[in-house]
């Protein structure tokens, strides 16, 4: 067991390898870390699903019937915690919350019981701190799952000595879900009646635990510069733009990194072989492996092969290439689509795979192995987001010389530069129209076809690299501001 004290506890729904949904939990799984290295004491606190993947990480029992006094006052939850490579992750256990199938949602819609269930995740973290003396100075929480522990440490610290010198950090990686409920489980949360207003926790009301936590912290991040600068517009704020307008000065935009032990082609153990930008044969094996694993035409291996990897869902533009199908056909291009989401969109996608057989496979499901598979073996990765607060997907498509078509929104733009400006390593379309996707496409299939310039392109992608230790110090910053005296055990590295 790794002992406290740990200056900043991370809040977390999801963390890898332990239980990945999207982006979130590729940040959880190395953004402490990062930290961790550079000197600073950091703990992960996340719910144990029933579907948690311990793998190589056991994970032990270390507190039980830790009181959570939520629901019921003698409500408690035992806490286990596993060692990730030297990082403390702890795992709030309470099998009627967390022992599902599915982390919050079923094909049939949320789970009747999500308020209730990160109203008691919030707190028993809350409890873990101080029953395992944590020792923590910051609370640092992601996503609405988290944002009600930023409400109860403001109410907490102004009466309980335990919390009065607790500073909190409320990341926001996806606007888009706030987690909105009804009045009556504000009433039943244990937060005062006073947060019930504009200012608070009150959205229209209802009752926003991301708003909660975008009201309460100390500081607010968001996963890169550009979102934060078009959260704070009706077009992406989602509603919430004028409160994020009006704690701007507390706001910052930090640019997630990529994890390189797990997304370089030249050491990536899933790849039928591996490749660097210096030696790129291997990644024409990648895709004829991929070609013939999935069936398509053979005749694939002399065209480009485009990939989507992602939720099937508006966010991620699915239904704007499903529109394009025939006239992207036209090109003689495959196209490979890996994702799960909303039904009609698997349903429309299995359809025009019998349309288009040997020329389009979709796979539906979530399979981390499949995803480096269509990193690595495809030619172009297309992701037309409407929004994307920062967007990890096209940053691994950099990694694995697979240049993205993208649209220039949030962390697309900030992390790919454009064909033909110099140094571009792929491409970007303005608005999020099937028009603009095709005709980008149509330019990229273009350059594909002139060998030399792709390969510059290509290049230039797998040389592009977004380091965590960079985003990590940006972070320390943000800690420093909040309890100057913290750095002094940080190496500067
Ligand atoms: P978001 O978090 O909005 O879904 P990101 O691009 O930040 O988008 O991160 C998505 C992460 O989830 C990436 O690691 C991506 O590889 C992974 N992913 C998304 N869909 C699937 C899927 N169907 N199977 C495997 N991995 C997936
Ligand atoms: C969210 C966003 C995505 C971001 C990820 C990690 O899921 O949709 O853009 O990369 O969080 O921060």
């Amino acid at each position: 067991m790794i002992a406290p004290p740990h200056d900043i506890v991370f809040l977390t729904s999801e963390v890898y390898p332990f239980s990945k949904s999207g982006g979130l939990a590729d940040v959880m799984g190395i953004l402490p870390l990062t930290l961790s290295r550079m000197g600073v004491r950091v703990a992960v606190i996340t719910p144990f699903y029933g579907r948690l993947s311990t793998g190589q990480y056991p994970v032990h029992l270390v507190h039980e019937n830790c009181p959570v006094g939520y629901p019921w006052a003698d409500t408690t939850a035992d806490i286990y915690q596993a060692d990730y490579h030297g990082l403390p992750v702890y795992f709030i256990e309470r099998g009627e919350y967390f022992d599902r199938r599915h982390y919050y949602c079923t094909h049939k819609g949320d789970y009747f019981d999500n308020c209730e269930r990160f109203i008691f995740f919030c707190r028993a973290a809350l409890s873990a701190i101080r029953h395992l003396k944590m020792g923590a100075r910051i609370v640092h929480a992601q996503d609405w799952h988290a944002g009600l522990a930023m409400a109860f440490l403001a109410f907490w610290r102004r009466s309980d000595p335990f919390w009065a010198g607790i500073r909190t950090v409320m990341s926001i990686h996806n606007l888009a879900f706030q987690g909105r409920f009804s009045y009556r489980l504000f009433e039943q949360s244990g937060l005062p009646l006073e947060a019930w207003n504009m200012e608070g926790v009150e959205f229209y009301n209802s009752f926003n635990l991301l708003k909660a936590g975008i009201a309460y912290a100390d500081k607010i991040t968001t996963v890169s510069p550009s979102y934060a600068r078009e959260i704070m517009t009706p077009e992406f704020g989602c509603g919430l733009e004028g409160i994020l307008t009006r704690r701007s000065a507390d706001m910052v935009g930090i640019l997630n990194g990529a994890d390189y032990s797990i997304w370089s082609p030249e050491n990536d153990q899933i790849l039928e072989c591996t490749y660097s930008a210096v030696s790129p044969e291997g990644k024409e094996d990648c895709k004829a492996h991929l070609i013939g694993m999935l069936g398509l035409s053979p005749r694939m291996v002399n065209r480009p092969v485009l990939g989507f990897i992602g939720r099937l869902r508006g966010q991620k533009g699915i239904d704007i290439v499903l529109e394009i199908i025939p006239e992207l056909m036209k090109l003689d291009v495959g196209l490979v689509v890996l994702g799960e989401g909303r039904a009609d969109y698997e349903a429309q996608l299995m359809s025009i795979m019998e349309d288009y057989r040997g020329q389009i496979v979709g796979v539906i499901g979530y399979t981390e192995e499949m995803s480096h598979l269509i990193q690595a073996g495809t030619d172009i990765f297309l992701m037309p987001s409407r929004y994307e607060p920062c967007g990890l997907t096209q940053m691994y498509s950099l990694s694995y010389g697979t240049p993205p078509v993208a649209t220039a929104v949030g962390g697309l733009r900030d992390t790919i530069t454009p064909y033909p400006r110099t140094g571009a390593n792929g491409f970007i379309f303005a608005d999020p129209t099937p028009e603009a996707l095709l005709a980008t496409v149509r330019k990229a299939v273009r350059v594909w076809e002139d060998r030399d310039s792709w390969r510059q392109i290509q290049v230039n992608a797998m040389r592009t690299r977004f380091s965590w230790e960079t985003s990590a110090r940006q972070y320390m910053e943000v800690y420093a501001s909040l309890h100057n005296d913290l750095s002094s055990s940080w190496r500067n590295i």
